[in-house]
């Protein structure tokens, strides 16, 4: 596995003898003369292990080493100390330094400490691996991914979640299991025994949206009778998910900008800056780069929020996730109706993933919980699929059904492909179908069909 490492050494020649050393080695290698640089970095990149010089212009090494502890305490650091300095170097070590090597030093010395370093973080996270069962643990947390694609969305996730601090973008069409991520990321990180508040900030107006986030104080606006704490405040230690980021107001995003710099910000109507710990994730359905070049979104948050981005891509671009996908949504339908549908039909299946899913995992999930329903034997087949799915097969077909059927069973399917017409809207249904509400209630119970939302 390829380690990244980042040498943070003002001293050029020793700077760039490691680099390429290390390199050799075939790790993949950063560097900077800087600690207010590296900070920078280790936000940015994955980093597994860093090189410390002790004495660097600016913010010293041991400052430095702290400030990258508090972004990911996972990772390892290797702090060089010049003329003997004991007393720094067992500073280093009680601040959590990996290990130490006084200057000058043979390059093979470093290296041997390095792959000591090393055999330790793979250990670490072998035994992290091993604690969560991978794929296994995903699939307890219903999180389904055969795909290349989505197992490398999924080690990002596995790595930010260990990054407790640092701010996440998720990006993806509708219905590509972004909340799915992000509440994956909470519950996986340091901080799952903490809050995670969800807010999205499309569904709240915007004259309300800043009082809900940050709170207010007494007097603040008409209503404004008591104090009030915002979700950061109540998410204190845990997460705030902010779904569809794409749409926070303009006059917002600098208060949020704000905020991921600084962890600070008033309540509305406050005069006093408030510390909270927590971590944001966003996500969005929007081209926010689009959005920065048409003045929507401010370009500064944009840089600061896409640190960490997680693009989750399409299903269409990875169809072998959708027959796994349609398999557990057939298991967790089954249980929920209390039906026994075993498979689903080889001509199905063929369509299942032919087909290019605009709603992505979302309308997957809604046609095989409708197949479900609607399958009397075994298996689903064909005709349980929505009709944008059997696509060309039916065009041109006034009635598809197939003359197997009973009149009963005719009855059922077309009420329910009336009802999901009208979106789920029973009094419309009625109407069309031609009886009353109360009957198309009595048969959807006798169907076993309940009114449900997704
Ligand atoms: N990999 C997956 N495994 C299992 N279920 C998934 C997966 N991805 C998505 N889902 C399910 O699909 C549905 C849609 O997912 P989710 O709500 O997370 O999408 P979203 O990207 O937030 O959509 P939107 O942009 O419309 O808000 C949810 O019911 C979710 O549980
Ligand atoms: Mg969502």
């Amino acid at each position: 596995m390829g380690f990244t490492m980042l040498i943070v050494e003002d001293e050029e020649t020793l700077r760039l003898s490691l680099r390429m050393a290390l390199r050799a080695e075939g790790y993949n290698v950063l560097c900077t003369e800087k600690g207010e640089e590296a900070l920078k970095i280790v936000e940015k990149e994955l980093v597994d292990l860093v090189i410390l010089d002790i004495r660097l212009p600016g913010m010293d090494g041991l400052q430095t080493m702290g400030k990258i502890k508090e972004l990911d305490p996972t990772i390892l650091t290797i702090v060089m100390t010049g003329y003997a300095d004991v007393e720094t170097a067992v500073r280093a070590m009680k601040m959590g330094a990996y290990d130490y090597i006084n200057k000058p030093f043979e390059l093979d010395e470093m290296k041997l400490v390095i792959s000591k370093a090393l055999e330790t973080q793979k250990l670490k996270m072998e035994l992290n691996r091993l604690r969560r069962g991978r794929m296994e643990g995903w699939a307890e947390a219903g999180i389904v991914a055969r795909s290349g694609k989505m197992k490398e969305v999924l080690e990002l996730v596995e790595k930010v979640s260990q990054t407790p601090r640092t701010s996440v973008l998720i990006e993806g069409e509708t219905g590509t299991g972004k909340e799915l991520i992000a509440h994956a990321i909470h519950n996986q990180s340091a901080r799952s025994s903490k809050p995670l508040m969800d807010i999205n900030c499309s569904a709240i107006p915007e004259n309300l949206m800043e009082a809900h986030i940050f709170g207010h104080e007494k007097g603040a606006f008409t209503d404004a009778k008591t104090q009030h704490k915002g979700l950061f405040e109540l998410a204190d230690g845990g997460t705030v998910f902010l779904d569809e980021i794409g749409d926070l107001s303009l006059s917002l995003q600098p208060k949020l900008l704000r905020f991921l710099e600084t962890q600070t910000f008033k309540r509305v109507g406050g005069t006093v800056d408030l510390k909270v710990d927590v971590r944001i994730i966003a996500a969005t359905n929007k081209d926010l780069a689009q959005c920065t070049k048409e003045k929507t979104f401010r370009e500064d948050l944009y840089y600061r929020l896409k640190v960490m981005e997680i693009h989750i891509p399409p299903l269409r671009q990875r169809r072998e996730d959708i027959i796994p996908l349609a398999y557990s949504f057939l298991d967790r339908f089954n249980r929920e109706f209390k039906k026994t549908v075993k498979g689903i039909a080889p001509k199905a299946e063929y369509l299942l993933e032919a087909y290019d899913w605009p709603g992505n995992v979302r309308e997957l999930k809604n046609s095989i919980e409708r197949a479900v329903l609607l399958a009397s034997g075994e298996e689903i087949l064909p005709q349980h699929l929505p009709w944008e799915i059997r696509g060309k097969e039916s065009e041109g077909t006034p009635s598809h059904y197939s003359l197997d059927y009973s009149l009963e069973e005719i009855e059922r399917i077309h009420i329910l492909n009336v009802l999901q017409d009208t979106g789920g809207n029973k009094s419309l249904a009625a109407r069309r179908l031609g009886i009353s509400r109360s009957t198309l209630r009595e048969k959807l119970i006798k169907y076993g069909q309940y009114e449900r939302k997704d």
